[in-house]
């Protein structure tokens, strides 16, 4: 494999079109991206440039069949202006899981950790200062076979591009519990981020949008009665003494690097969390005894989310996210950490210093 990355580099950048008062997610991107190519046999063709539009012809396999994953991680920038990639190595490694799952080439995980340090040290301007927002970061790897038939492609392209992101959902959201359609099934590819997981999700939640809720809570295939996860999160129920969120034996729900980090903190602080099956009668049980405290979604984009309404058979389970302490101080300990205001005392960071555009 030819790993040497080359660099075009922008000679105009977009920076001052930009508002960092009132970033909307989603919608801006940095100067530059990441591609590279794989051959069939290896990556080849690594290249830092602007970001731009790439011609793809209509038989390009991954709009056929699917074979598309992504990944979503975060930069954030410490007072001295360096920036700090939050977790890249688990990113990289859950990339590759996904890649396994879905028939598509595993990427070098060094290599992506150098790309990534490249692509963020050039675009490192755009890193927003504000703590709750940060640099999003979006890799994403697609076939790219011209061809017609259902095989796996032999060629595929990986880009990662960056945008810089306020959060992900500014206020707290009323979630649908779903008891007709389903994430993920047991043997399934809910444990990878197949992009096609977020396609089938769409109509189920604009079902759950025209009654009134922002987000589905998906349920397990089997019996509809175990918590998978919400929207495009993993969720937390903090009852009075405990912590809860569904376990990830079922291969049916995306291993969180935001909730590995919220149960690390809870660890960390003797706050006990129980990662098993959930059920949802378990928590209606629960908010009607007034022992539900506090619920909350976890994601890259996310962060924490707090849940406001849980819509179950019918009737409405109220919550008050106004003054919680659990959720907050999550919150406020990821974003510190990837902020640099927090010292990493468990190694999720790995510093931008500078690089051979420096
Ligand atoms: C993330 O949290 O990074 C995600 O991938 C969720 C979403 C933006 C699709």
């Amino acid at each position: 494999m030819n790993s040497e990355i080359r660099f075009q580099l922008t000679d105009h950048s977009r920076i001052s079109e930009v508002d960092f008062s009132n970033i909307p997610f989603g919608k801006v991107f940095a100067d530059h991206m990441f591609v590279a190519d794989f051959d069939g046999k290896q990556w080849t063709n690594l290249e830092i440039c602007p970001l731009h539009r790439i011609p793809l012809h209509p038989a390009t396999m991954a709009w056929h069949y699917g074979q598309a994953i992504f990944e979503g991680m975060k930069a954030g920038i410490n007072q001295d202006g360096m920036p700090l990639l939050f977790r890249p190595y688990d990113h990289a490694r859950r990339l590759n899981i996904s890649a396994q799952r879905m028939c598509m080439p595993e990427f070098p995980e060094e290599l992506f950790v150098e790309a990534l340090k490249e692509l963020v040290w050039l675009d490192r301007e755009w890193i927003p200062r504000d703590e709750e927002s940060a640099l999003y970061i979006r890799p994403v790897m697609m076939a790219t076979d011209e061809f017609v038939g259902v095989r796996s492609s032999d060629h595929f392209k990986l880009m990662i591009m960056n945008l810089p992101s306020g959060p992900y959902y500014p206020k707290p959201v009323s979630l649908f519990v779903e008891e007709k359609y389903m994430r993920a099934a047991e043997g399934g590819v809910g444990f990878a981020k197949a992009a096609g997981n977020y396609g089938a999700s769409l109509y189920p939640t604009k079902l759950a949008k025209e009654k009134g809720y922002d987000q589905v809570m998906w349920m397990d295939a089997k019996e509809f009665k175990y918590v998978q996860e919400v929207g495009t999160m993993n969720i937390f129920f903090a009852l009075r003494d405990k912590v809860l969120t569904p376990d990830l034996h079922s291969g049916t729900i995306l291993d969180g690097i935001t909730r590995n980090s919220v149960m690390s903190i809870l660890r960390e602080r003797q706050i006990p969390v129980e990662e098993r099956p959930v059920s949802i009668k378990e928590i209606a049980e629960a908010a009607e005894r007034g022992e539900l405290m506090e619920v909350f979604g976890t994601g890259t984009a996310a962060v924490i989310a707090s849940v406001d309404r849980i819509g179950y058979h019918g009737r409405d389970i109220m919550l008050n996210p106004a003054n919680w302490k659990l959720s907050g101080m999550l919150k406020s300990e990821i974003n510190g950490i990837r902020s640099g205001r927090i010292s990493d005392t468990h190694g999720w960071i790995t510093p931008v210093r500078s690089t051979v555009t420096a």
